[in-house]
């Protein structure tokens, strides 16, 4: 996959020089560039933000180092991109579209700056995402998390040992499971017990009640879409009914 960044600020973005990231450029499964829109305006003082029409607060991205940036940046490569902007109102970022992300060759993400950006911009774009409902100073951080989460699921990212479906918010919809690894006693903290005895049954049988039980305390909402045996649906009603007083 071929991802393209267009911001005011791409030294943010060594970032993803580092780590798997960088193991997954090198090994030549995610190619990355990061452009400063600064380098297209025509402006003479390289100006990339104006104020608003109408008057209010802060300033607005212009359209045209925007445009400009994303003529350049589309004529590198002559492959159809899917084009981002990372934005507070954009539809929430999770596993599954990441996962539908990670499907397309090339990526083209706009992380914006200011108060906004000229809203002729979203002409270009195919698809406004946010990473939350909190509000950043920029787009460059939620525009890392996008790259790092939809990378996880190109093939050959992640080793072989490791999987993204076998994980919170994947596969059965429960967040994952206590892990644990040598000493079995670390400071007076003991393992549990079923962890030791090699009993594959037992284990995948507590993981599961584990994992159950965080989704219930950590996330309850996300029980209401998970997959879950009538037996497990009991077993829930029943911790529930438990903290009622
Ligand atoms: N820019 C500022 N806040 C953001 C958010 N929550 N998600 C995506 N882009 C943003």
């Amino acid at each position: 996959m071929r991802i393209d960044v267009l911001t005011i600020f791409p030294e943010m973005f060594g970032v993803l020089d580092v780590s798997m990231l960088k193991r997954a450029r090198e090994n030549g499964l995610i190619e990355f560039y990061a452009h400063n829109i600064r380098e297209h305006s025509v402006n003479k003082h390289r100006n990339t933000d104006d104020y608003p029409y109408g008057g209010g607060a802060g300033m607005v991205m212009l359209a045209q180092p925007i445009f400009d940036c994303f003529d350049y940046v589309k004529s590198l490569d002559g492959r159809r991109a899917r084009c981002i902007y990372m934005g507070p109102r954009g539809r929430r970022l999770d596993q599954k579209f990441a996962e539908e992300l990670s499907k397309e060759e090339r990526l083209i993400i706009l992380a914006g700056h200011y108060e906004g950006i000229d809203e002729r911009v979203m002409s270009l774009i195919d698809d406004e995402v946010s990473i939350g409902d909190y509000v950043l100073t920029g787009g460059e951080l939620p525009a890392m998390v996008l790259i790092d989460c939809v990378s996880r699921f190109i093939p050959g990212v992640l080793g072989s040992s490791e999987s993204a479906l076998d994980e919170s918010f994947s596969g059965d919809g429960l967040l994952e499971y206590p892990q644990y690894t040598r000493p079995a006693d670390f400071r007076g903290m003991l393992v549990p017990e079923v962890l030791l005895n090699g009993n594959h049954a037992e284990i995948a049988k507590w993981r599961r009640e584990k994992a159950i039980m965080t989704t219930l305390n950590n996330r309850p909402d996300l029980l209401e879409k998970a997959e879950l045996s009538d037996k497990e649906k009991a077993f829930i009603e029943g911790i529930k009914n438990e903290n009622i007083p």
